[in-house]
Order: C-alpha cells, then structure tokens, then sequence
C-alpha cells in the first residue's frame, strides 16, 4: 500500500504546456488511494480543461475566488470558494507544472489567485515541481526563487533534461508524473517519525483448549492492537503483529501477521522477535489460565458438576521486561478498581516503560468496543489521562508518547 493512500492532496496547476501531463497525475495519485481536488490558474485553463481533471480526480475544479452559476436563468449568488478551507483541507500541496510566473509569486508573497491564496494558507508539506524553457529555468531569478522557497520549507521536485516545448534541449521539463509521485511517496517515507523502528505488537485473545472441540477465551476483539500495528505502519515502523484468534483484516499489506492461538504460542511467538525489536507493545488479553490437560477426545456429559483443573499460563509481558535490553516495553492493565494504584504495581513488577491503564468502570472503554480511555503511566509515576476516543486515535496518542520517549 502506498504512503499516498488516504492523504489528501490539493493539485495546484499553472499554464505551461506540461500542464496537459496533470491529467495523468490525477489518475496516478487517485489510484495510489489519495483524494485528490485541483487548483487551476486562469491560464492553465488553456492547456488542459477543468472537465478532465474534475473527471479524473471525481471532485470539482477551483479556479477563482467565486463560483458563478453559469445559467443565465439561475438567481444564485455566486458561491465563494475558501482557499482557507481548501488548503486545511490538504495533508499536500502539490504544485505541478510550477511556471516560472507563479514560482516567483509564492516567493514573494503575491496572492492575486486562488491557488496562491491557497498556498499562503497552506499548513501542509508543500512541493513543487517547475517547468519552464532551460534559459529560464537557468536564470539567476530562478535560481534565487527556488532558494526563498526552499528555505521555507517547500520541496522541490527538480526539472527533467530533455527535449522541451521550444524545440530545444535542455533541464526544464517538469518531472514525469510517476517520477513526481515516486519522489512524494520516498519523501513522505524518509520523513517518518517511525522509519526505521521495528514493533513488536500483541493483539487479541488467547484460546485455551479444553478438548478437541472446546476452550476458554474471552471477549477481547484485538480492535486496539490492530489500530496501534496500522498507525505504527503508518508512521513508518516495521510491525510484526502477533494475533491471537480475531476476525479482523489489516490495511496494510506490508504488517508481518503472526497467527496464534494459545498463550503458549503466543509467548513463544513474541520471544522469537523481541530480540530484534526497538519497541514491544502487549496489549494481547492473554488467559491467565489454562487447562492443565488438554483431553484428547470431546468430553461427553456425565455428571452434574465437571471440575477443571486450570495451570497458570507463562506472563509474556513479565518475561521480556526480564531479558529486555534497549527495547521500551510497554503494557495494558484492564482494571476494575484501584485502577492507578494496580497499574502502577504492574507497571514495576513487569519491568516496563510504559504502562496503558483501562478500566471497565469507564463508558467507551475496554472490549469490543471502537472506543478506548486511557491513562498512560510511564517509569516516573507520571499519568497522562485522555478523553474517550475512537481506537485509532488512542492508538496515535499511544504511539506519539512513545516517540517523544524513544526520540528524546
Ligand atoms: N500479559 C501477558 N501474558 C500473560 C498475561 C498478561 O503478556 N500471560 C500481558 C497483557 O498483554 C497486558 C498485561 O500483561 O499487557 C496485563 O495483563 P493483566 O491480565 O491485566 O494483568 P496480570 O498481570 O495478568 O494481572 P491480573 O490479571 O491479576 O490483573
């Protein structure tokens, strides 16, 4: 799955003669799974129509400040398109071809179209990627131009050599459009914050067989550790995702899913890639217990009472903040009552870094749900509470602990 996928990327326009090549940008970035809208110049206009890109990026084309209805009968008012709106809107500014005209614009400030007003209001990463005649694109000014604006932070997405609209030869061709969406995709890549960190992640229940046909589990779904191996992906760590037996499916192709189904499994699973891992996050509901013999064939019902002799499992968590080394190692506490004070003892017995505390007591928290509310606790006793919040979020307040930790 591409990084691009789920972004939303704001398409800026302007009138040179690559900007017929914007049209097979759409459909790249549309098919990598982005949203894409389109800014459109005046000018750009005459190279490539706002009806291809609107048709090829399913979203409507902005051009002006307003939006006249163009039927002569109709008493609208013209509507106002809110660069604002647009450019808080974008998790990218893309700007491709990028004239010379409208380079020299953002550099300095003017702001007498949409898609500079946009750019003025834009938050977002922003990258260009000029076009223009290898004169131009040599030009002291220019060169001045890219320097302002990449000292602003915005990414240039250098011109190609080749043959140009002039019929001379030379670096000024706006880059391919696979070539453009290749560079976001390693940009985007290198710049995040997990790159190059390695997960070790549990999620789920355990099963414990009782006999061929039975076992004891329990209600966990795995919602919170499959939304906390997707955003960790999604920040760019390797995840190794140990699962205990859930119907979930991931997103994201590039998770490595280790299937288990006992506690045994999934301790042997877990101490397989600790070794190789920076961070360890258990958030698995492990069985504390299972049967001490497995029955070989279907108990059949006999009397009126059946006892279950019932051997504690191996605590996984326990073990590795035993042998862990550089790795953070952090743990979940289900609580019922003395919630903090229990989460905290949990925390020092089990040698970790960070400890995630939820309590049943809690509306919109625990199993099966999509919500969660979390209190972290890390080594030093400190707790941060947060409000109930869909599981992902809470997974993306997780993770952004845990790099203000392992960063610092
Ligand atoms: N855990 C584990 N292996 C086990 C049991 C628990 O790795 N056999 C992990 C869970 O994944 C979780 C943490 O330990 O991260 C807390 O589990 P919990 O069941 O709440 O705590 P226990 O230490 O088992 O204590 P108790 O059940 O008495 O509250």
């Amino acid at each position: 799955m591409s990084v691009l996928n789920g972004k939303n990327i704001l398409l800026g326009v302007t009138g040179g003669i690559a900007a017929y090549k914007a049209a097979f940008l759409v459909r790249l970035l549309v098919k990598k799974g982005a949203s894409v809208k389109v800014v459109m110049t005046h000018s750009a206009k005459e190279f490539v129509t706002p009806l291809t890109l609107s048709t090829l990026s399913k979203n409507e084309v902005f051009s002006s400040f307003t939006n006249e209805d163009k039927d002569p009968d109709s008493h609208r008012e013209p509507q106002w398109n809110n660069h604002v709106e647009l450019a808080l809107w974008a998790d990218l500014l893309l700007i491709a071809p990028a004239t010379a005209n409208t380079l020299s614009k953002m550099a300095s400030g003017t702001c007498d179209n949409l898609l500079l007003a946009c750019y003025l209001s834009a938050k977002c990463p922003v990258y260009y990627a000029p076009a223009m005649d290898l004169d131009m694109y040599k030009h002291p000014t220019t060169a001045e131009t890219f320097e302002k604006l990449n000292s602003f932070g915005n990414v240039q997405i250098p011109a190609a050599f080749g043959e140009l609209a002039s019929g001379l030869t030379g670096q000024g061709r706006m880059a391919e459009p696979e070539d453009i969406v290749s560079f976001l995709e390693n940009d985007i890549l290198k710049n995040l914050p997990l790159r190059g960190k390695k997960f070790l992640i549990t999620a789920g229940p355990t099963y414990e067989a009782i006999d061929p046909v039975r076992f004891i589990g329990n209600h966990s779904s795995g919602k919170m550790g499959y939304a906390i191996a997707e955003t960790a992906a999604q920040l760019g760590a390797e995840v190794i995702l140990i699962s205990g037996p859930v119907s979930l499916k991931l997103e994201n192709d590039f998770i490595k899913l280790v299937r288990v189904t006992s506690a045994a499994e999934m301790y042997k699973a877990a101490h397989t890639y600790f070794n190789e891992c920076n961070v360890a996050i258990l958030s698995a509901a492990v069985a504390d217990y299972r049967p001490s013999e497995v029955a070989r064939e279907k108990i059949k019902k006999k009397d009126e009472d059946l006892t279950l002799q019932l051997t504690k499992t191996k605590d996984i968590l326990s073990s590795l903040g035993k042998i862990k080394q550089q790795q953070f190692l952090v743990g979940f506490a289900l609580e019922t009552e003395n919630e903090e004070e229990n989460a905290k003892l949990k925390l020092k017995k089990k040698n970790l870094d960070l400890i995630v505390l939820n309590s049943l007591r809690d509306k919109g928290a625990g199993f099966q749900t999509d919500t969660n509310k979390i209190t972290l606790i890390d080594k030093d006793n400190k707790t941060f509470a947060f409000p109930v919040k869909p599981k992902k979020e809470v997974a993306k307040d997780i993770l952004e602990y845990i790099i203000e930790q392992t960063n610092a």
